[in-house]
């Protein structure tokens, strides 16, 4: 039987059907200490992670037998891709089954800030409640806002169909036109700047990469609208977290709306004070529904990959090499 290593538990539909098939080893069962954990099974001919867990050189090379890493998310920077590639480990990802709950998400978080629901809730949980108020909690309107997506893949795209059925006009930031959506939807294309400058809404929807680290820092945050909403649902060090806790706590008018942090789980303690933030634990794909079938793509790469075949769900870079050499 061959040997599937898993960091963390997840499913527990998945997890049996992974046992019916493999000798399955789950990291968390056996303490907290997950690079002892891999350590120990150099010998394993699979690997299920999570993206909070760090799959770097070492831990490629210390797995001898390993065939195959099915990363349980759709975002994969925290796997050494150059590394795999190297050694012939092919790597997976989650696409396509968690881009609905991730817009959903982002039109969540943009609702929250742009209306203060959390400053709302917590004024009539705390027994603040004492009668309707002409200037109670006033907040920003959706319709007739621009929202500038920074990004337009398959989740940058849903949220922006979200948003037009809102009322508001979208204009997007992406390495390649996508003449086909313009021409559908009137989705605009415009330069980095001309969104930065133009949007009232900004919302992040783009994989991290080194080439984009800290892609908002202090500058670019100044040069957005004095009450733009800045939304990261995507990846925490595409933001320096620092400049924009700085930006919010100068400029109450300023709201950022984050599901994700540049060191999670740690969060900018300034952040935590301030009342034009919405803070959530990176929570974009966790709906019951997609979380299961997340898992179940998992387990259909291990199994395919093990068996011998070619993985549906290969990561790009993987999906390149074998274009250029089957
Ligand atoms: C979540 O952040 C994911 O990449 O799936």
């Amino acid at each position: 039987m061959k040997k599937v290593i898993l960091t963390h538990r997840y499913s527990e539909e998945a997890i049996s059907l992974l046992r019916r098939e493999f000798q399955l080893h789950i990291a968390a069962d056996q303490g907290p200490d997950i690079p002892g954990f891999l350590r120990r099974h150099a010998d394993a001919d699979g690997l299920i992670s999570f993206l909070s867990d760090p799959i770097d050189g070492a831990v490629i090379k210390g797995l001898k037998k390993l065939k195959i890493i099915a990363n349980f998310a759709v975002g994969y920077n925290n796997i050494d891709i150059g590394s795999a590639l190297e050694n012939n480990v092919l790597v997976t990802h989650t696409p396509d089954v968690l881009t609905e709950a991730t817009a959903d998400l982002t039109m969540a978080l943009i609702l929250a800030v742009a209306r203060r629901l959390v400053e709302g809730d917590a004024f009539v949980r705390t027994g603040r409640f004492t009668g309707w108020g002409a200037n109670l909690f006033l907040g920003k309107e959706l319709r007739g806002a621009i929202l500038g997506i920074i990004g337009m893949g398959r989740i940058g795209l849903a949220t922006a169909l979200r948003a037009r059925a809102f009322g508001m006009k979208v204009v997007y930031y992406s390495r390649s036109a996508k003449p086909a959506l313009e021409k559908k939807y009137g989705f605009a294309r415009v330069t980095f700047l001309e969104l930065i400058r133009s949007a009232d809404i900004v919302s992040l929807h783009l994989p991290y990469s080194p080439g984009v680290h800290h892609l908002f820092n202090q500058d670019v945050f100044a040069l957005m609208k004095k009450d733009a909403i800045f939304i990261n649902a995507a990846r925490g060090p595409l933001m320096d977290e620092e400049a924009l806790a700085e930006k919010l706590a100068k400029n109450e008018r300023f709201g950022a709306g984050l599901d994700v942090y540049e060191g999670e789980p740690a969060v900018n303690k300034k952040l935590k004070h301030l009342k034009n933030t919405v803070l959530l634990p990176h929570l974009g794909s966790a709906t019951g529904k997609t979380r299961r079938s997340m898992a179940m793509m998992t387990v259909q790469a291990v199994r395919q990959a093990l068996n011998g075949e070619k993985p549906r769900h290969l990561i790009p870079e993987w999906k390149e090499r074998l274009r250029k050499k089957p």
